[in-house]
């Protein structure tokens, strides 16, 4: 069967605004939520860990990553809807059928976020109402929630590269279907992307949670002492280090191990090679930034330019991935061709919402700084 017959036809309308202001949208977005994203994926794991193995200190970081984390989740789904909304207007071919044949693992998101976002919440209030150590019961949502948010990103891995996974199609709707309708249950296990992909962004996330450790300790922890601030660098650099090794790992499997030969041919040739290349080592700026902390000492100055360099690989990273995704339909569409109508109302509507969408971001960001308390 031809894969291209499931691919949606075109619509009528065809795009609201040029292709370049979509993607341009998209993977800023995108590398506006991977930032909280990454904390939520990988900062409550290790905030468990941490408060369950960890000495005093270690367990006062615990409680600093727990305790901001409903609003990074509330920052992060807002940042979330951005590239999700370019993805259903410029890639909409692809987008839904993909989340059509995984319709069930797409749909529990909402159900799966809900229950982890209540999960967060219980366990921070345990913060609140019973000190340096919430009660057990509280520990193991805790515990529940990290898994939770672990396996909504795999189904997000799998929907964005079965997306782009049309070849295998055909095969999980005639395998996951009765009489012809899809029953929504096919995940794209079986391609061989998935895997390496899926540890990678945990792998990069590890390394943007070692980066707010730095962050909170220089700026927002004034009220620590001395061995604080000493343990955070100490976490960070294992926090970053571990992540860096991680993304080297899955992301030399990622590219050497399972890239198909047209994506090998347009990412490492030509000018693309030079951006392949910041993508992959990128990472290492971070950690030697956060190294030089953890051995000299820490500034405001200094974890505000590891920030930096962290915001550049995550942005180098989703234009890399952009530029994969597009390479990777190449054969079975082209998302630059459709004609275009510009729509200017909700173009403009747009671009206010996302301006006034900033001022609160940058609002709720200081309510991170008032929300310092005594350490508890
Ligand atoms: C309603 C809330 C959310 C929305 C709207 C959202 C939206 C998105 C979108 C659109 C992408 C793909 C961006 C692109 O390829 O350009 C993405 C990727 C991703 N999201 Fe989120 N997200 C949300 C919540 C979450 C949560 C709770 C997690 C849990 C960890 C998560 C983890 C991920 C991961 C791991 C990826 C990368 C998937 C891959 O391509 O391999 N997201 N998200």
């Amino acid at each position: 069967m031809d894969p291209t017959t499931l691919i949606g036809p075109s619509s009528p309308l065809g795009y609201p605004a040029p292709y370049w202001f979509l993607v341009f949208f998209k993977v800023l977005g995108f590398t506006l939520h991977m930032i909280p994203m990454h904390l939520w994926y990988t900062g409550i794991l290790l905030a468990m860990l941490l408060q369950w193995r960890g000495g005093e200190e270690m367990q006062r970081l615990s409680r600093r990553l727990m305790r901001p984390m409903p609003i990074v989740i509330a920052l992060g789904i807002n940042f979330g809807i951005v590239p999700l909304l370019f993805t259903q207007v410029a890639y909409y071919k692809v987008f839904y059928p993909a989340t059509i044949l995984m319709a069930w693992p797409w749909v529990s998101i909402i159900l799966l976020l809900t229950l982890a976002y209540y999960g967060v919440y219980i366990y921070v209030a345990g913060l609140r109402s019973e000190g340096a150590t919430p009660a057990r019961w509280r520990q193991a949502v805790g515990w529940v929630t990290a898994a939770l948010f672990l396996l909504i990103g795999f189904f997000f891995s799998n929907a964005f590269s079965l997306m782009t996974n049309v070849r295998a199609w055909p095969d999980l709707w005639l395998r996951e279907s009765v009489a012809g309708a899809p029953l929504g249950t096919a995940l794209n296990t079986d391609d061989p992307t998935l895997w390496p992909r899926w540890l990678m962004m945990f792998a990069l996330a590890l390394t943007t949670t070692a980066v707010f450790i730095t962050v909170d300790a220089e700026w927002l922890a004034s009220r620590e002492g001395a061995e604080y601030r000493a343990t955070a660098r100490r976490v960070a650099f294992t926090v970053s280090t571990l992540g860096v090794i991680g993304f080297a790992l899955t992301g030399s499997w990622y590219v050497f191990g399972t890239w198909p030969e047209e994506v090998r041919a347009a990412m490492m040739h030509g000018p693309m090679r030079a951006l392949t290349g910041l993508t992959a080592l990128g990472p290492g700026l971070p950690w030697l930034l956060i190294l030089w902390q953890w051995r000299r000492g820490g500034t405001r100055a200094r974890a505000a330019a590891t920030a930096l360099a962290q915001v550049l690989v995550l942005a180098l990273n989703a234009i890399s991935r952009q530029i994969v995704q597009n390479v990777e339909l190449r054969r079975f569409l082209d998302v630059t061709a459709e004609p275009v109508h510009i729509q200017w109302s909700p173009l403009i509507l747009f671009l206010l919402l996302f301006a006034a969408g900033l001022g609160v971001v940058a609002w709720l960001l200081g309510q991170l700084r008032t929300a310092e308390s005594p350490s508890g």
